[in-house]
């Protein structure tokens, strides 16, 4: 069983030790807690996908200290070091060309010519630059399984799997971070997540294209349904059926409210950035009861309302292979 640490200095040591040895971990982001290890070494990235029980093909973000770190690896274009500058350490992931003689571990980026990149908030990021190497870091949950915001949800999923869990409390954000992609003519949008559309469409002088996962093969892990939990969810509900369990999103009325096993609110002032931070911890809570039907109540596609809707839409489509 994993040992479990608060996220100071022998917190720190312990992590750098570990990662020497080629061993993965789980680490808190401002996100969702990510499983950890050595960008730049085989065994590391192997033990993530074993772990997780992930499909080879689907690559991983590297998680950097600062943007002269991601220099080593990637070209950077003037747009992106920009955002990179502008939103980091923050929930922005950007995916840029590797140089060649660059050292990430093949498996690491799927064979693909490309890195994702990004700086998390956090000891994560402290451990990164004592470590001096980007750490590769998936969400740390069983494939298939909700992204974990809280240590406990780690342990209970894979603590068994892996030595050490840093514990930081609950994830401030909640949900994975926005993943995109600058070519010379469009910023495509290739996961919408915790930095809002809106705050980027303000930084940048080209459109915001949102690439529709289904149709566009930028990574194939994108298009299957993820974030699952155990419950069957019916999304934009005006009614509660028979056995459901209501998610409710602020003071929307719905029919038939009697018949729901358990009600929680998302966020009940409306906003979608309480929501996303209560979304995987509800459904968490909701599979923890044994839901077996979830109803969710209509929520805006304004700010993190889009990723919120992108995360339930995959979790109640058929349940194919996932990250
Ligand atoms: O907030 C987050 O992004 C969290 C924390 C731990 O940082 N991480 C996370 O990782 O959500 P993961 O592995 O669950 O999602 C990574 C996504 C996948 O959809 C993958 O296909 C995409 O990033 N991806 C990785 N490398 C890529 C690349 N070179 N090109 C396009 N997409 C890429
Ligand atoms: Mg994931």
């Amino acid at each position: 069983m994993a040992r479990t640490i608060l996220p100071n200095q022998q917190a720190k040591a312990i992590a750098i030790a570990l990662l020497k040895q080629g061993k993965i971990m789980a680490l808190p982001t401002e996100t969702v807690y990510g499983l950890a290890g050595d960008a730049t070494q085989g065994k590391a990235v192997a033990a993530i996908y074993q772990t997780k029980e992930r499909p080879h093909f689907n690559p991983l973000i590297a998680h950097v200290s600062h943007v002269a770190m991601v220099e080593r690896y990637c070209v950077i274009d003037a747009l992106s070091r920009q955002l990179m500058e502008r939103f980091w350490p923050g929930p922005l992931t950007l995916v840029l060309p590797l140089k060649t003689d660059h050292t990430i571990h093949p498996l690491a980026t799927a064979g693909l010519p490309t890195l994702a990149v990004r700086q998390p908030v956090g000891i994560f990021s402290e451990i990164v630059e004592a470590y001096d190497k980007p750490l590769v870091a998936p969400s740390a949950n069983s494939s298939g399984r909700l992204s974990p915001t809280t240590a406990a949800a780690v342990a209970q999923d894979i603590g068994d799997k892996i030595p050490l869990i840093v514990d930081a409390g609950p994830c401030r954000v909640g949900i994975e971070s926005t993943i995109i992609k600058v070519t010379d003519i469009e910023v495509l949008v290739l996961r919408p997540g915790g930095l809002a559309l809106s705050d980027l469409e303000e930084q940048i002088d080209r459109p915001l294209a949102i690439v529709d996962q289904r149709a566009a093969i930028e990574a194939p892990g994108m298009l299957q349904s993820h974030y699952a939990p155990n419950a069957s969810i019916r999304l934009n509900a005006r009614e509660v059926f028979d056995g459901e369990a209501l998610l409710r999103f602020g003071d929307q009325t719905i029919a038939n409210s009697e018949n729901a096993s358990y009600m929680l609110n998302l966020s009940e002032g409306g906003d979608t950035r309480e929501a996303a931070v209560n979304l995987f911890a509800y459904l968490k809570i909701l599979d923890d009861y044994h839901v077996d039907k979830i109803a969710v109540q209509p929520i805006p596609m304004v700010e993190l309302g889009i990723a919120i809707n992108d995360r339930l839409t995959r979790a109640a489509a058929p349940r194919s292979f996932a990250d």
